[in-house]
């Protein structure tokens, strides 16, 4: 019976590969995004085992070992997949559906909706009742209204051990139920069970759909953590849902605002910004940007104006572009985020921001600016050294031409001498790009041929353009569209394995689920995972990824035409045959 694909997507989201390892493994240098501990699968002194918590993966640089987390019980425990995923969810407290398999699953996930659309009526109703005069006189002080907190469904969590469990028990609701659902959990050594959220304001996450699916709840005043955000649920991941967006995708203003904390987003509706969303505490990742996109063109980023904030403004940025919409960065000055703003100078300040809101150019220049004292001579080439950088990179013209001008102004240099600047690191980094990708295509190294013989690669040329289209869709699977423009198709991949690569990840981007490394590996064999944490841990030298699909392509076709495809010889000798005799030659 086979498992259904929808609870090991769940498995391994809720799986942290990092803590998974650790429990097997010292794990205890960090470096990069990866964290390395000696390797569990051959003996080394060493460590040489890399665990990435980005890509919930695990590879070993040493012996060739990769995958993610079933992979590594697989392999560590020598069990079948099935029992791997056994152990992983006994570990997240799941249980491993029967046969029928996916209606339960349906039933479960109503059930969990049930249960926090309760959960949230509750929470509300305690809002206003006597035991919870501080979360109201909290949501005073932040100048909260009464009408704006019914209309987010603000809630209180009693300071109470199991107020929720208590009341939901009674009203049905089992406590494995509550378990599932992220409103309750078991506490380690007696048989206790108590509640989650615990004297906080509570504020439900509800989806497009209008289905309550989880809930973020905020301390009353300072403390940690700030913001406690329900854990993955059958119906919750939060770094797939926006905070608010339920109201948001109705506004008439035709953009996102996108802020950092659960109060800032009310303040803003309230102040008239009904268009304002927050991630759920986890910086922006590239599934929330896409589901902006799905709303709005136009998305304005509002984080805090402190260090924390401006890094994440920047790493949202490109996440944002990537999707095809606008971005554009508020800089709200003084004021440290939305809501002090807003108390301080009002709504119209905050629309006047808006429409002063910087490009991501002008946010990036600003923030070089920022680094250097353009007073000094030296302070000034530094400035244009990176300015320029930064300008090399735009892609067109016109945009490099108006930041060159504003950065030749700033930096007291003529707009020729910039312009030359850029014009030579334009000219570098496209020779650059191109060695490295004809490096990579034309003139495969060594090691192309994977350590596994049994998945060994005939046509070595074309392999490494099928590996380029695997790595280019796991990093941005909106590039499937270039692959159907070019009407490729998966019968042209000569490695039978990239070909069955291929089709898991193609699969789930037309099915619209996710494509984490982990998730892509937890489909394949052990030698076939540990294949792909190579070919994925390869960079990609062409930066536009969509014109390295058209080069990657293009060069399995050459290929093709290159080695005659015995399939097209047989093609062509139908066809003279079919010309008849005395037409040909
Ligand atoms: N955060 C979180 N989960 C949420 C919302 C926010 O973990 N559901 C995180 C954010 O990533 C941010 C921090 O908590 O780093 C708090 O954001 P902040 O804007 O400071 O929250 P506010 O409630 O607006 O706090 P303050 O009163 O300090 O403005
Ligand atoms: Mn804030």
């Amino acid at each position: 019976m086979a498992i259904p694909d929808s609870f090991l997507d769940e498995l391994v989201g809720r799986t942290d590969i990092t803590e998974l390892v650790g429990g097997y493994v010292k794990l205890t240098k960090r470096s990069g995004g990866n964290i390395f501990g000696l390797c569990p699968f051959h003996s080394e002194k060493t460590p040489s085992l890399a665990v990435n918590s980005d890509k919930q993966i695990y590879y070993c640089f040493g012996c060739g070992k990769g995958g993610g987390a079933i992979n590594f019980i697989m392999e560590i425990d020598n069990v079948s997949f099935r029992d791997a995923v056994e152990i992983l969810a006994r570990r997240a407290g799941m249980t491993v559906p029967e046969s029928g398999t996916s209606d339960e699953i349906a039933a479960k996930r109503r059930r969990i909706l049930e249960l926090n659309r309760d959960a949230a009526r509750f929470y509300h109703e305690l809002l206003s009742s006597k035991l919870a005069y501080e979360a109201r006189d909290y949501l005073a002080k932040r100048r909260i209204s009464k009408s704006i907190a019914t209309r987010f469904g603000i809630g209180a969590a009693p300071d109470a051990w199991s107020m929720l469990l208590d009341t939901m028990t009674k009203r049905g609701y089992t406590r494995q139920e509550l378990i599932d659902a992220g409103l309750a959990r078991s506490s380690r050594n007696e048989n206790g069970f108590y509640d989650v959220f615990r004297n906080r304001i509570m504020f439900p996450v509800i989806d497009v759909r209008g289905g309550v699916i989880g809930f973020s709840g905020r301390i009353l005043g300072d403390g940690e953590p700030k913001y406690l955000n329900s854990p993955d649920t059958l119906v919750f991941n939060k770094s797939r849902n926006l905070f608010a967006l339920n109201l948001a995708k109705k506004t008439k203003s035709g953009m996102l605002i996108l802020a950092e904390g659960n109060i800032d987003v009310v303040a803003l509706h309230q102040a008239g910004f009904d268009c304002s969303v927050a991630s759920l505490g986890t910086a922006l990742t590239s599934d929330q940007a896409r589901l902006m996109a799905r709303y709005t063109e136009k998305a304005v980023l509002a984080f805090d104006s402190d260090e924390a904030g401006r890094r994440a403004t920047l790493r949202a940025i490109p996440l944002l572009e990537k999707t095809g919409m606008t971005v554009k960065v508020i800089n709200m000055g003084e004021s440290k985020d939305p809501d002090e703003f807003l108390e301080k100078h009002g709504a119209d300040a905050f629309r006047v921001l808006i429409e002063r809101s910087e490009n991501h150019i002008e946010y990036k220049l600003h923030e070089i600016r920022n680094r250097f004292d353009l007073t000094l001579d030296e302070g000034r080439l530094s400035y244009l050294t990176s300015a320029t950088e930064l300008i090399s990179e735009l892609l067109s013209e016109p945009e490099r031409e108006i930041y060159g001008a504003r950065v030749a102004r700033e930096a007291g240099i003529s707009p020729e001498s910039v312009k030359n600047e850029v014009q030579k690191k334009l000219k570098s980094k496209t020779a650059r790009q191109k060695r490295d990708f004809e490096k990579q295509v034309t003139r495969p190294a060594v090691t192309i041929q994977p350590d596994d013989r049994s998945l060994k690669y005939t046509n070595e040329g074309s392999a490494v353009a099928e590996e380029g289209i695997i790595r280019c869709l796991v990093r941005d699977p909106a590039l499937m569209r270039a692959i159907i423009d070019k009407g490729f198709s998966r019968e042209e991949f000569t490695s039978p394995y990239l070909a069955k690569v291929y089709d898991t990840v193609s699969r789930r981007i037309t099915e619209g689920r996710d494509t984490g490394e982990a998730l892509i590996m937890s489909e394949l064999e052990a030698n076939e995972a540990s294949r792909l944490a190579v070919i994925l841990q390869r960079p990609e030298s062409l930066p536009h990824s969509e014109k390295a699909m058209h080069e990657y392509i293009e060069k399995i076709r050459t290929e093709k035409l290159k080695t005659g495809d015995p399939d097209m010889d047989k093609l062509m000798e139908i066809k003279r045959f079919k010309q008849g005799p005395g037409m040909g030659d």
